[in-house]
């Protein structure tokens, strides 16, 4: 089984947490696309759902499938969404895509989020993977600054990327997360950062792994 293969086979394990009349939270990025085109076999089913970027609401209305803005919502039964890394306590780094900020306000919004995967993204310690932070623009080198200061790793601007929300990344490198909730939370104390890609205040709730020998569902 290659990687793709993997991510949808954990795309197809979710499917399992889609019940009938849900308002569904949607993800971005390739696992998360595997999981809508999935949904589109089942979308009488689902009542509406609310996407984490412009590119997923594009794929899911190209699907027929309902796509209401959060405001119209209220709160979400299940958000289902991918990650670059997630420890054993599903402590997630997200936002390889660049849609972090949505996609935190999604799973905030949502009770229940499962995050689907294939089986190379789990890992000991995060921080291989660079963290991605959403800056407004004008404060993008005072920000680069701060986070030398206060992380040790190095901001790296995510060039010629703009996100959904207008603003530009910095990805920070050589990190080796040992607190991650605590990091999330340095960072998104820093004037002009609008959030980071750390999900551990608010962790996955459940973890599909796809692996060669099918989805394995990992609990914090
Ligand atoms: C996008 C994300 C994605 O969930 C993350 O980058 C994983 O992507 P993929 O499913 O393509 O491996 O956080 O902002």
């Amino acid at each position: 089984m290659n990687q793709d293969e993997m991510k949808r086979a954990a795309a197809e394990a979710a499917i399992e947490y889609v019940d009938t009349g849900m308002i569904v939270g949607i993800g971005t990025g390739s696992t998360a696309n595997h999981f809508i085109d999935l949904l589109a076999g089942i979308k009488g089913k689902v009542d509406a759902t609310v996407a984490s970027s412009e590119a997923s609401a594009e794929r899911l209305r190209g699907h027929g499938i309902r796509v209401l803005d959060l405001n119209e919502a209220g709160e979400l039964s299940l958000y289902v969404d991918g990650a670059d890394e997630s420890n054993k306590y599903l402590h997630l780094i997200k936002g390889g895509g660049g849609a972090l900020t949505r996609e935190k306000i999604v799973a905030a919004a949502s009770k229940k989020f499962v995050c689907i995967a294939d089986e190379s993204k789990l890992v000991d310690i995060l921080g291989d993977f660079p963290l991605p932070v959403e800056v407004i623009p004008m404060a993008r080198s005072y920000v680069a600054r701060e986070i030398l200061k206060r992380t040790g790793g190095t901001p790296v601007l995510r060039e010629g990327f703009t996100t959904d929300n207008g603003n530009v990344i910095l990805d920070i490198r050589d990190l080796q997360i040992m607190e991650p909730v605590k990091l999330e939370n340095e960072l998104n104390s820093i004037v002009g950062v609008v959030t980071n890609g750390l999900f551990a205040a608010r962790p996955a709730d459940v973890l599909i792994l796809g692996t060669p020998e099918g989805a394995k569902t990992i609990l914090p």
